[in-house]
């Protein structure tokens, strides 16, 4: 065994060493030595009903029973049709492409722009445009349209398609209103449109910001605003719900907030909501018509994509979630979140800001208030926070993206008020534990 790594198990930190897992129920889990932690972030936004469903688990096992596997070009399956039906009832997206990860999602989501135009006679529509700060899987088409620190190692492989300033009013928009500043993005945005011309097949956007910043929320404006200039442009507007739907927000999409139709979305994440891994890529009647008139055949796809068992259990998490009437209990709990993180930015100077929406929120980090800015690398004070929450029992989620420092705080729908409090005591703990460290003073109450 190689010493310094003490497994044959590849981390990302190769030598560090992580607790192993025992089991999980509810928001807690588990490890071997007896230690529980609230999984304060749903793992990476995923666990949205909470571990250990026992409806869940029931449906799993039944469909077990009966099949596993087929390939789809074989065979259609009962639990993929009704999957699709409900997908496509919940989002009023026309039809329902299933693949295996987040990633698969936003690949499929590319190659379905890019046979759209092919579909229609134009080819020669074969670039996007994407924040420069976001996030939307490890594949290389993923990473091209990703402002993200995993970038780097692909750089040689990817397309640069980051056009766009991401909406991020604490980072970008200090001392512009919303309103002047969400003007400033879209006039921005159009120009990067125009100037892409007839080569633009489609802009791609989270409509959250999720790994890479952490909870970054568009002004209300911007996203209704980026999808008049697409509909002018004529180009496809496709948003990476991987992290955001079914319910993370409080609707089945995050668009919905703001009444968007995009005609391509990518799910994932919390359509299996850890249970299996799923996702898809949901195209409106604009994409799918032209490509059932034209020659009728998807030519990508993934071996295990639409496996029965997948879809068997992602449709138990769907009827789970409408039977818990989860959309309304994140916005619920989303609120008590948001007080109880208000309170904590009242009394620690290590949050620059408290942002979020539903029940997906985040804390920036930084050491000098004022400045908004951190006197150390990105990526230290997060890290810091992270294990100083876990040591308190609270599992949080860093910024991955490289150039900032938050958690985020996106605990299962199904948490109580009882454990947000508990979540919520943690976090306070953690900070205070950080700051000592830091010698940063808490702020004056
Ligand atoms: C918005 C978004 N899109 C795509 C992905 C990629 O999903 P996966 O890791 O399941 O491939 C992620 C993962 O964090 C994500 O947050």
């Amino acid at each position: 065994m190689p010493a310094a790594h003490g497994s044959r198990l590849i981390r990302n930190v190769l030598c560090q060493h992580l607790p192993t897992i025992e089991r999980a129920e509810g928001v807690f889990v588990w490890d071997d030595e007896g230690n529980r932690y609230l999984d304060g972030s749903s793992g990476a936004v995923v666990t949205g009903l909470g571990h250990a469903d026992p409806v869940v688990l029931a449906a799993m096992a039944e469909q077990a029973g009966k099949v596993t596997f087929t390939h789809r070009g074989a065979f259609t399956s009962r639990p993929a049709e009704l999957l699709a039906d409900r997908l496509a009832e919940l989002t009023g997206m026309a039809g329902v492409w299933l693949v295996g990860s987040g990633s698969e999602a936003v690949e499929a989501s590319l190659q379905f722009a890019l046979q759209y135009w092919r579909e229609i006679g134009e080819p020669g529509r074969s670039r996007f445009l994407s924040h420069r700060h976001g996030y939307h899987g490890g594949t290389l088409g993923a990473l091209s349209l990703s402002g993200h620190a995993r970038r780097d190692n692909a750089e040689a492989l990817v397309h640069d398609f980051l056009g766009l300033l991401a909406p991020w009013p604490y980072r970008y928009g200090a001392g512009r209103g919303d309103a002047e500043f969400t003007a400033d993005l879209l006039a921005a945005a159009e120009r990067a449109i125009v100037a892409a011309g007839d080569t633009l097949a489609g802009v791609v956007v989270e409509a959250v910001g999720g790994a890479t910043g952490s909870v970054v929320v568009p002004p209300a404006g911007y996203l209704p605003g980026l999808e008049r200039l697409c509909r002018d442009a004529g180009v496809l507007l496709i948003v990476d719900e991987v992290l955001t739907g079914l319910g993370r927000t409080g609707t089945a999409l995050a668009v919905d907030h703001w009444g968007v139709r995009p005609d391509i979305v990518a799910l994932g994440k919390g359509l299996g909501a850890g249970y299996t891994p799923i996702a898809a890529s949901l195209l409106n009647e604009r994409v799918l018509d032209a490509i059932a008139a034209g020659s009728g055949t998807i030519r990508h796809g993934h071996t295990y994509a639409g496996n029965p068992l997948s879809a068997a259990v992602a449709l138990a998490v769907l009827r789970r979630t409408d039977e818990l009437g989860l959309y309304a209990a994140a916005r619920r709990a989303g609120e008590r979140v948001r007080a109880g993180l208000a309170d904590l930015a009242a009394r620690h100077r290590l949050i620059g800001e408290v942002r979020g929406i539903g029940l997906l929120w985040a804390l920036e980090l930084v050491t000098d208030l004022e400045a908004r800015r951190t006197d150390t690398p990105p990526g230290v004070l997060s890290s810091r926070m992270v294990a100083a929450a876990t040591a308190h029992g609270l599992l949080v989620y860093p910024s991955t993206g490289g150039i900032n420092d938050a958690v985020t705080l996106a605990p299962p729908l199904t948490i109580s008020d009882d454990e947000i409090d508990l979540a919520l005591g943690a976090l306070d703990s953690a900070l205070t534990d950080v700051e000592a460290a830091l010698a940063v003073q808490p702020a004056a109450v």
